[in-house]
Formats: structure tokens, C-alpha cells, sequence
């Protein structure tokens, strides 16, 4: 099974959430299934060089805007499985990854030079496996190309959804001039009297994942939706969800190299270690016993803040510290700065990216924050699990796929969740956590169910494989 996995960020190369987490790490575990992966993905001039292992192509020819336009691929082993990387200053050397006028411009050479790239490889890949808007692209041309027979003509598409609300729109008046000639292969991209590259890789692949089954359920209906919800209704034979996992070489609180000391659920005398050196870090009062409370996000509606704005006071009364690491829209960015300016010896925050940082909250706080409005599958509740970091999360999407509520009856359980997207029921299981706190041995056992979980990638990458040999059977 040879498999083309196209992202537009996978660490160690780019990353600016979980796609990057996740796109560094399945190519590497579909490899150990024996899958022949290979990573596609654009060359930034935020990569670091040493990455890169050599120049394979100077001159690989690519159709665009009715001309030609000659471009570099370097090729790298750094994310555990083969890596093409196309440089493109004009497009991909801007210093971020997303944001610009002509994003859709920028994705759309992308998935145009790993076709050509797959065409100079000289065998066509079984599968090209794309992920969100920027990946949309390549399945459309896929598609369009079918009737001519061709290089690709065998291969089938798989269109992973990791966010359904960022669908790559742009002005439908491009889509002549980006190639789409009119007809079906520029209708797949309408919606709503704009071109979404999303959809038209929903509309084009032969099948679409997304990143938990609770997600896979909840996109098919208007609130979830973001206006696709008729789509992955029509498309729901076609639909599957696959929960993401966990790359324990890079999340392991007993090796993790970003950590001051190290653990396990067995001795978890290093994570005190590790909140006292965050505390110092963030110039907090050295009071290990009170409960740290983390956020590590990007600071947008998604993910719940504006029921945290209405409930930090209650929770910083109820005697808990905050950290907070995180960029984004400018009043979350605001709402932290005033919370820390009123409580300066309570509240910490970085404002910016930071992954040793992100390693270092996971291991240094209790409690894990997230109550997101919709969560596709979210990866920091898991590694909180693994770091002896017991979540918080609204039971939505993934994070109801991966949190289990405490019960302190049984003992069972990871976590603790509520159901309404609202402050009250935030607040109720806060207290809930902040009450167990208090309790050294039940809290121990919350935090080993969690740090028992096992969520590496080999049975996720399974499932994939399963799902590529499916799509010849369509
Ligand atoms: P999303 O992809 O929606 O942002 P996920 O939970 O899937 O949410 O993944 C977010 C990833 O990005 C995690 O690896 C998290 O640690 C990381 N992250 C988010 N914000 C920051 C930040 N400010 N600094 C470092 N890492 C961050
Ligand atoms: C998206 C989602 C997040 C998911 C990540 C990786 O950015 O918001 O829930 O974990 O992709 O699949």
C-alpha cells in the first residue's frame, strides 16, 4: 500500500495546532504497519534547514496559471517517515504558515506540486491522503483528471477532516485562473456564493475521515455543521472517524527532554519537581500544594473561553492558580491580561508559541482546561492524561471520545466532563475536581487511570489501513 500524505503543517517542519501533531506522526506509524508513506509538504522558511537531508529535485516542473513554474523538492527523514518538501519561496517564505489574501493561491500550488511530484516519482501512490482546506486542492484535481485515465487514474483520495470550520473560501472569479475550467470541476467548490477548497475535497475524494467517531456524528448535524451538514449527511456511507493519537517518543513525561525532572504513574515524586520549577518559572508563589489549573490553546471561541471568562473569578476564590499559554483574538488575549494585572500572584500567562513551554505546563499543572464549543478531537486532554494532568473538558467531539468521568464510586475514570455549553456546569466540574484535589489518594488514582490510557498511534494507523484497502472496494 503506498500512500501519499499531503499536510500543510507536521512537525518537526511547521506546526500551529494539532494538525501538525498529527501529520508529524501518522506517516511514521503507518510505516511501522508496513504502509509505504510518504509525507508532502510545503518547505517554509520557519523550517529549520538541518532538517533537511538533500535536494532531490532542482527542477521539478509544475503547470500553473496557464504557464510553468520550475520549483526545488527537498526530501528529509525527520518525521520518522519520508518527507518531500517544496520550496516555493514566493508562497511558503512569509514567516507563518496561514493569513494571507491569496492562501487559497498558496494551497492551491501546493497540491498542484505534489501531483507533479508524484508524477516524477514515477509511481503513482495507491492512496493520496489529504488533510483540511489546504489539502482540498488535490483531491479536486484528482478528480477532474479521472476521465482523462492518466498517472492517476487508479489512485483514490481520502479527505481527513480535522476542522470543519475553516474551509480555505475564497473569491469563486479565481477558480478560472487556478485551473478549474468551469462546469463540475469549479461547482464542487461553491457554497454559499463562495469557493470553499474544503468542500470541494468533501465533494471530490472517494472517502472522508475525521478525527474522532463523535465528531464524525456531530458534523452531520446544523450545529455542528458550519453549512456543510447536508454534505457529510449525503456522504455519511463514505464517513468515518478515527480517533488521533498520541506520539508518546515526543509526550512521555518519563523521557520528555523539556522537563526539569522525570516521572512516572508508578513515582510521581518528579512532577512535583516540575511544578515547582513552572511556579519559579512564572514567578508564582512556591505553594506547591495549591492546585495549578492549565490552558495551552490558541485563544479563539472554539475552544471555550468565553465560558472561562466568566468563571475565572469563582475559580481563582475557590483557591486555584492559572496558567495560561496561548495566542489569538485580541479580547481573550485582553480578558488574560486584566485577570493577571488584578491577581498577579495567581495567574500566569504567555502570550505566543512555545513547545517546550507546552511540555512544561503539561507536567507542572493539575488541571487541565478545556471546554471547548466543538472539539474535532483535541490532543491536549490526552497528553494531560499522560502527564498526571486530570482534564476538564466539555463532552464534546473527541473529548467525550477520550475522557472518561470520574465516578467515585468505582474509582474509574480520567476525568471530568459536563454536557451544557455553559459556565454553571463549567463551574460544577471545576469544583468537582478542586474537591478530589483535596484528597491525595483519590487524586493519585485519577491521575494513574489516566496515565494507564493508552493512546498510541499503532491502532489508529490500523484503522487507516483499513480504510485505504476499503476504497478499492468502493
Ligand atoms: P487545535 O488543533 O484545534 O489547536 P489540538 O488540541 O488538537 O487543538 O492541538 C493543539 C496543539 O497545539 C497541541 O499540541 C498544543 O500543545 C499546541 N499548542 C496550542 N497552542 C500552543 C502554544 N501557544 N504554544 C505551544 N503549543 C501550543
Ligand atoms: C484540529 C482540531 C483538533 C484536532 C486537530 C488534529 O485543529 O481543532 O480538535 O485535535 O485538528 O486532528
Amino acid at each position: 500500500m503506498r500512500v501519499a500524505f499531503l499536510s500543510s503543517e507536521a512537525v518537526p517542519f511547521a506546526k500551529t495546532g494539532g494538525l501538525g501533531d498529527v501529520a508529524g506522526a501518522l506517516p511514521k506509524a503507518l510505516v511501522a504497519e508496513g504502509v509505504d508513506a510518504t509525507l508532502i509538504h510545503p518547505l517554509y522558511d520557519t523550517t529549520d534547514r538541518a532538517l533537511l537531508r538533500e535536494r532531490v529535485f532542482d527542477n521539478l516542473e509544475v503547470d500553473w496559471l496557464g504557464g510553468r513554474r520550475t520549483v526545488s523538492v527537498y526530501l528529509s527523514y525527520a518525521a520518522g517517515a519520508p518527507a518531500f518538501l517544496i520550496d516555493a519561496p514566493e508562497y511558503f517564505a512569509r514567516g507563518k504558515v496561514y493569513g494571507f489574501p491569496d492562501d487559497h493561491y498558496r494551497f492551491a500550488f501546493f497540491g498542484r506540486a505534489a501531483l507533479a511530484l508524484l508524477g516524477r516519482l514515477g509511481q503513482a501512490p495507491d492512496v493520496i491522503h489529504g488533510n483540511d482546506w489546504p489539502s482540498g486542492f488535490a483531491a479536486a484535481w484528482v478528480r477532474a483528471g479521472r476521465p482523462w485515465g492518466g498517472f492517476l487514474a487508479n489512485t483514490r483520495t481520502l479527505m481527513s477532516i480535522h476542522n470543519l470550520a475553516y474551509q480555505g473560501l475564497f473569491d469563486p472569479g479565481d477558480l478560472y485562473r487556478l485551473g478549474f475550467k468551469g462546469g463540475e470541476e469549479s461547482n464542487v467548490f461553491l457554497s454559499n456564493g463562495a469557493a470553499s477548497s474544503l468542500k470541494a475535497g468533501l465533494m471530490t475524494s472517494d472517502a472522508v475521515s475525521t478525527v474522532s467517531p463523535r465528531y464524525s456524528f456531530e458534523i452531520q448535524g446544523p450545529e455542528q455543521g458550519h453549512g456543510l451538514d447536508w454534505l457529510m449527511r449525503q456522504r455519511r456511507d463514505r464517513l468515518v472517524g478515527i480517533t488521533n493519537g498520541v506520539d508518546y517518543d515526543a509526550w512521555d513525561p518519563a523521557t520528555d527532554p523539556h522537563l526539569p525532572a522525570h516521572y512516572t504513574a508508578d513515582d510521581l515524586s518528579g512532577k512535583r519537581a516540575c511544578k515547582l520549577e513552572l511556579l519559579r518559572r512564572f514567578g508564582l508563589p512556591e505553594e506547591p500544594g495549591r492546585p495549578v489549573i492549565a490552558s495551552i490553546s490558541r485563544l479563539v471561541a472554539q475552544k471555550g473561553f468565553d465560558l472561562v471568562r466568566q468563571v475565572a473569578w469563582q475559580v481563582l476564590e475557590a483557591g486555584a492558580a492559572f496558567v495560561s499559554l496561548g495566542s489569538g483574538e485580541s479580547e481573550y488575549e485582553g480578558f488574560f491580561q486584566r485577570l493577571k494585572d488584578s491577581a498577579p500572584h495567581r495567574v500566569a500567562i504567555y502570550r505566543g508559541f512555545s513547545e517546550p513551554l507546552a511540555h512544561q505546563i503539561e507536567a507542572g499543572a493539575d488541571i487541565f482546561l478545556m471546554p471547548s464549543l466543538f472539539e474535532p478531537c483535541g490532543l491536549n486532554q490526552m497528553y494531560s492524561m499522560r502527564y498526571g494532568t486530570v482534564p476538564v473538558v466539555r463532552a464534546t467531539g473527541g473529548l467525550d471520545d477520550t475522557v472518561e468521568q470520574f465516578d467515585p464510586e468505582t474509582g474509574e475514570g480520567t476525568g471530568f466532563k459536563f454536557g451544557p455549553y455553559d459556565a454553571r456546569a463549567l463551574l460544577g466540574e471545576v469544583r468537582e475536581a478542586l474537591h478530589w484535589y483535596t484528597r491525595p489518594e483519590v487524586w493519585r488514582r485519577i491521575q494513574r487511570n489516566g496515565m494507564a490510557v493508552d493512546n498510541s498511534w499503532g491502532a489508529a494507523a490500523r484503522k487507516y489501513v483499513r480504510v485505504y484497502h476499503a476504497l478499492f472496494d468502493l
